[in-house]
């Protein structure tokens, strides 16, 4: 059984309350964990036995790999979210040199994909695209919608109404300002370390 990982950071944040963190962490991710382990232990069992039945208008076998890729992007998508929390929102290295060179400066890239994260339904992602070695932002509905293969996930931007509603109401532009101001940008930046020169 997978344990869920703890909140990366300790200190308060500046817009998103210690109420909206424990349900969002200790229920709604811990669940995602929990749903994840569960989902692989059938679809385990189910492999070992009679694949008979699958078929692609209901089949056990077809629920549990469409609930496979939910409950794990669902896990990712939260630790990576959670992960770049607790900084000072100040940008530095190389990921905001190479944001600003894209995108003109830090503050127009803030600025595109704060748009995008007005215009999803579920999550924005600024990923690096290994396929064309270039940035990406992926709007997802869903936890198993709209994302590309071969993008690495860089910063990673929940909209769902249960990261902000409990803080901001329907405010959703309050809440994504929030978040830049929580933004680590030494997290981020090292993950684009790790991701840029792994093109395929
Ligand atoms: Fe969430």
């Amino acid at each position: 059984m997978a344990s869920p990982i703890p909140l990366p950071f300790s200190k308060p944040l500046d817009g998103i309350s210690g109420n909206t963190l424990a349900i969002h962490h200790d229920k709604l991710y811990a669940g995602y964990v929990a749903k994840k382990d569960e989902i692989a232990t059938k679809l385990d069992a189910l492999m070992r036995g009679d694949l008979s039945s699958a078929n692609a208008t209901y089949s056990e076998l077809r629920g549990l790999k469409d609930s496979e890729t939910f409950a794990t992007n669902g896990v990712y998508l939260h630790e990576t979210y959670f992960d770049v929390l607790g900084g000072d929102g100040v940008p530095t290295g190389q990921l905001a040199d190479a944001l600003a060179t894209t995108y003109g400066s830090v503050d127009a890239f803030i600025a595109v994909m704060s748009a995008c994260a007005m215009a999803s339904r579920g999550w924005t992602v600024l990923a690096w695209d290994t396929h064309d070695a270039t940035f990406r932002i992926v709007n997802g509905d869903a936890h198993n919608h709209g994302g590309v293969w071969g993008c690495l996930p860089l910063i990673v931007l929940d909209v769902y109404e249960h990261a902000y509603f409990i803080d901001h109401g329907s405010d959703r532009k309050a809440y994504v300002a929030a978040f830049w101001k929580n933004l680590d940008w030494s997290k981020v930046d090292t993950r684009y370390q790790k991701a840029v020169g792994r093109e395929s």
